[in-house]
């Protein structure tokens, strides 16, 4: 059995994108692995966060994690910030990376692209990420393509950490789906589907009611021609709702083409609306049920008391072979 960890930012709407790219293998993993999700809060706050969206955010999060399939009684829920230990671990990991590796993250340079000022977090967010998958020993991290270089940070700190002060630390593999990594914005096939985009028509978003992703799906752009092909590289468009298809009715893109071979886009867009709706529609009924009936708070309060478990074990021998004077009886 490995150990998987992953985390979700509380920050605007999760998508489909959050959905196919991440969530859907949180779910998938559960049954197999000891597995740890958290709604990762202490990274929402790399950015500015309105204190009560950030409340209802990471709330909202930690129930979708529910309502998509994630079972409490198989796999740890629980908030980043209701176990210090990220935090700690995350300042010893901020002492070992270099100032020339958080510089080249893509994401950094994105979110701080245009910005006059920046917080040193966003900067620094890396070496918090890596803290959260180290704490865990986790072998697997089921992530999205845009995570791929913060893994390969993490993976290279737990070498170095590994090299300075004796082997310790479990370097871990990304775990990333081969179609629906990069889930792309349904107005522009050249950006990824993000929450933090302000035009509502470029995403989905998980709790999107029917009659708003039939809409967004029937406005999502396409390529010339009236094929449905699967080629990234000259229909980028087509090639993001065939995979998005492909996912979302659990087939592979060869066999969406075959469905639609002849028919043209029209078509094609109708019945992908119905595959989204039949995907999101049961996840939304639960969220509904889970806000309502106030069980997440138990399962989050189970689920830090268990992350803490293994994380304070982790920072406590990290801290000890770093040479801190450790309190008495640890
Ligand atoms: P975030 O919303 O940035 O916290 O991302 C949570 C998870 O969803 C990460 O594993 C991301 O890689 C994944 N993810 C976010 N957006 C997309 C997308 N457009 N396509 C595929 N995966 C995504
Ligand atoms: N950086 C991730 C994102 O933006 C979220 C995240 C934080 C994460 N800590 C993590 C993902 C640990 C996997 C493992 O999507």
């Amino acid at each position: 059995m490995a150990r998987v960890l992953s985390g979700i930012q509380p920050s605007g709407n999760l998508t489909l994108g959050n959905y196919i790219g991440a969530m859907r293998n949180f779910v998938k993993l559960q049954h197999e692995h000891e597995c740890y999700f958290m709604v990762v809060d202490l990274h929402a706050v790399t950015v500015p966060q309105e204190p009560e969206a950030l409340r209802e955010q990471s709330e909202a999060v930690a129930a979708l994690f529910l309502a998509a399939g994630i079972d409490p009684l198989k796999a740890n829920i629980f908030l980043q910030s209701h176990v210090p230990a990220h935090a700690e671990l995350g300042w010893l990991m901020t002492t070992l990376v270099y100032m020339g590796e958080l510089e080249r993250m893509t994401q950094f340079k994105d979110k701080a692209a245009g910005k006059e000022a920046v917080g040193a977090g966003l900067f620094t967010y890396p070496a918090l990420m890596a803290a959260d998958i180290l704490l865990y020993e986790a072998d697997l991290v089921p992530v999205g393509d845009d995570q791929k270089q913060h893994l390969e940070i993490t993976r290279d700190l737990a070498q170095r950490f590994n090299h300075r002060f004796g082997d310790c630390l479990k370097i871990p593999q990304p775990y990333i789906p081969e179609v629906g990594a990069r889930i792309m914005s349904l107005d522009d096939a050249t950006k990824k589907m993000s929450k933090s985009n302000p035009v509502a028509g470029s995403y989905i978003a998980m709790l999107d009611s029917p009659d708003v992703i039939r809409k967004k799906i029937s406005r999502a752009v396409t390529d010339s021609g009236r094929e449905v092909k699967y080629d990234p590289a000259t229909k980028p468009e087509i090639s993001n709702l065939i995979g998005i298809f492909a996912q979302c009715a659990n087939i592979g893109v060869a066999e969406v083409e075959e469905r639609f071979a002849g028919l043209g886009y029209g078509p094609f867009k109708k019945e992908l609306a119905e595959q989204v709706v039949a995907v999101l529609e049961p996840i939304q009924q639960r969220y509904k049920e889970i806000r309502e009936s106030g069980e997440i708070y138990d399962v989050l309060s189970k689920g830090a008391f268990n992350a803490s478990q293994t994380a304070n074990r982790t920072l406590t021998e990290v801290k000890r072979r770093m040479g801190f004077l450790l309190p008495p009886g640890q």
